[in-house]
């Protein structure tokens, strides 16, 4: 039983696992290819969840395919990284964050697998909308290892894929957000749809648009991305180890 999977996002799209295969999986939303192979003995599937070679923009990834191919592989447990721009003095640049809450500002995505007819209709809850026990499970790891990552951070999603306008970004402060990106709606609604334990890693690449003294570039984000995807690869892979 393949139960752990890694959704890597930018600066996490190649992930090393020992004995590592490509796999072609059909769904009925498209097909996914994603790697399988072992780390500490224990099998884990990773996705690159933007494609390769950033080939979908957050807008235009297929969520519903890649979280129904984990499922149809066995998976049950998900980590998943995020890119993230700061609202919040408590998360600074070059951070690693765990994602606790989110707003929802996407606006095209399909959000859940049950379109009503003969797949039903399901309003699932989302009081907890990042599994406890993998945040727990990151938390631990993070102690052991020295890889600080900040626990309760609430996140933004917004449509993508241009960054945010200064004034977007002081209401997401007003309405509470800490951290702002483009593709964990409906990532984990449609993990927790299926019943998947699911927790996302931000990394803190950029202050958010009107914060920053200067404009945004993915360039910025890309080039955080080089040290701090390295560092989330290392505590997701010292989870997985556990
Ligand atoms: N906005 C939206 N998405 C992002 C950002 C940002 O500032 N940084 C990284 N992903």
């Amino acid at each position: 039983m393949r139960q752990f999977a890694l959704i890597g996002g930018t600066g996490v799209e190649n992930f090393t696992l020992m004995d590592q295969c490509l796999l072609t999986v059909e769904t009925p939303y498209g097909t996914v290819h994603p790697m399988v192979g072992k780390i500490a003995g224990r099998e884990i599937v990773f996705l690159s969840r933007h494609g390769h070679g950033h080939a979908a923009p957050p807008h235009l990834v297929n969520y519903r395919a890649n979280i129904w191919a984990l499922h149809s592989l066995g998976v049950r447990k998900i980590l998943a990284t995020a890119a993230v721009g700061s609202l919040s003095r408590n998360y600074r640049l070059g951070e690693l964050v765990l994602l606790s809450q989110f707003l929802d500002f996407t606006k095209s995505r399909p959000q859940t697998f049950f379109e009503g007819e003969d797949q039903g209709v399901l309003h699932v809850d989302m009081t907890e909308p990042y599994c406890p026990y993998l945040k727990k499970a990151v938390l631990d790891v993070s102690e052991k290892i020295g890889i600080v990552v900040k626990d309760g951070a609430c996140y933004v999603c917004t449509e993508g894929p241009r960054f945010e306008t200064p004034a977007e970004i002081r209401m997401f402060q007003q309405l509470g957000a800490d951290v702002v990106g483009m593709t964990s709606v409906p990532e984990v609604v449609l993990a927790r749809e299926l019943g998947m334990c699911y927790a996302s890693v931000g990394m803190v690449t950029n202050e958010a648009a009107g914060i920053a003294d200067h404009r945004l570039s993915h360039a910025e984000v890309t080039e955080s991305l080089k040290n701090l995807g390295r560092k989330a690869a290392e505590l997701l892979q010292g989870t997985f180890e556990v």
